[in-house]
C-alpha cells in the first residue's frame, strides 16, 4: 500500500489555508499545519486526528529573515517528508509605501516572496526524486491588475508568485512535480479584518465572494490535473479575463477607481 501523502500548508490557522487543510486530510494526506497562532493550529491538528490523519503543527513567522530554512529543518526533523507543499500564508500592508517602516515592507516581501520560494528549493528535491509533487502557490487576482494606493507591494508580490509559479511548472512538470498559481477574487476570510481593510464600500465585491472551500477544492483539484493558473469561481474568472485583455490605459482607470474606497492614507 502506498504511504500516506504528507502536504505542509501555510498560513493553516484561518480562512484558505484551514480550508486546504481540510481538504487534503479528506483526501487522504498528513498535513503540518504552520501559522503563527499557536492555539488555532492546536485546535484544527485535534479535529484532524479524529479523522486518524497525522497533524503535525509548527509555529513560525514567515516574515522573518530564514523562516523558511528554520521551517523546512524543523518540518526534516519531525520525520516528515513533504509530497505538497501550499504556499497559503498572506497579509498586506494597507497603508501607503512612504508612510511605512522600511522593515514592515520588507517583512511583506519575506512572507510573500521569499519564504515561498525558499519553502519550495527546500523540498522540491525530495519531489523530484520521486518523480512526484504539488506545489500550490496563493496568489490573488490583485497579481493581473495595474496597481493603487495603498498595498503598494501586494500586487507586484502576488504577479511574483504568479510568475515563479508558471516558469517552475516549466521546469518541472514533465518530472511529476505540478505547479499551480491560484489568483482568487474576493474570499470570505479574516483577511479584511486581520489587516484592517476597511469593508463599507465592498457590498458589490462581497455579493460575488467565494468561501474558502470553494477556493480550495478548485484549487486542489485543477493542481491535480495539472493546471498552472487557477482563478476559483465563475465572477472571478470573468474579471481575470477583462483584466487580461483589456487595454493597460483602461485598466489602470478601472483598477484605482475600484482601489479608492478601501485607501486608508499615510
Ligand atoms: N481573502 C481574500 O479575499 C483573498 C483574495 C485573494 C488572495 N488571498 C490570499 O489568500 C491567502 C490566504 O488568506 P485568507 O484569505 O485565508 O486570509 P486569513 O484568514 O487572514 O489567513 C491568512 C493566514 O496567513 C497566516 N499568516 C499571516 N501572516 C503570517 C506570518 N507572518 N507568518 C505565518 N503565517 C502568517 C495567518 O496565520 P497567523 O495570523 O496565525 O500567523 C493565516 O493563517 C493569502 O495569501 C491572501 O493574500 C485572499
Amino acid at each position: 500500500m502506498n504511504p500516506r501523502r504528507y502536504a505542509l500548508i501555510t498560513g493553516a490557522s484561518s480562512g484558505i489555508g484551514a480550508a486546504m487543510a481540510r481538504l487534503a486530510v479528506s483526501n487522504g494526506c498528513d498535513v503540518g499545519l504552520v501559522a503563527r497562532r499557536a492555539d488555532r493550529l492546536e485546535a484544527l491538528a485535534d479535529e484532524l486526528r479524529a479523522s486518524d490523519a497525522r497533524a503535525g503543527v509548527f509555529m513560525a513567522d514567515l516574515s522573518q529573515a530564514g523562516a523558511a530554512q528554520k521551517l523546512a529543518g524543523e518540518v526534516s526533523a519531525s520525520g516528515a517528508r513533504v509530497d505538497i507543499l501550499v504556499n497559503n500564508a498572506g497579509a498586506t500592508v494597507t497603508k501607503g509605501f512612504a508612510g511605512t517602516a522600511l522593515a514592515e515592507q520588507i517583512a511583506f516581501l519575506e512572507l510573500t516572496v521569499v519564504t515561498p520560494a525558499a519553502l519550495a528549493h527546500a523540498f522540491l528535491p525530495n519531489m523530484l526524486a520521486r518523480s512526484w509533487g504539488r506545489i500550490i502557490n496563493v496568489s490573488s487576482i490583485a497579481a493581473l491588475s495595474s496597481g493603487a494606493k495603498g498595498n503598494t507591494l501586494y500586487p507586484a508580490g502576488k504577479s511574483f508568485l504568479l510568475k515563479f509559479s508558471q516558469s517552475l511548472n516549466a521546469e518541472v512538470k514533465a518530472r511529476g512535480v505540478h505547479v499551480t498559481a491560484v489568483l482568487p477574487g474576493f474570499v470570505s476570510t479574516e483577511f479584511q479584518a486581520a489587516n484592517n481593510i476597511p469593508m463599507e464600500g465592498g457590498g458589490a465585491t462581497r455579493r460575488f465572494s467565494q468561501t474558502p472551500e470553494e477556493v480550495a477544492q478548485e484549487a486542489w483539484a485543477r493542481n491535480e490535473k495539472g493546471h498552472e493558473i487557477v482563478v476559483p469561481g465563475g465572477p472571478p474568472k470573468l474579471a481575470a479575463a477583462f483584466m487580461r485583455f483589456l487595454p493597460e490605459t483602461w485598466m489602470r482607470a478601472l483598477t484605482r477607481a475600484a482601489a479608492e474606497k478601501y485607501y486608508v492614507g499615510e
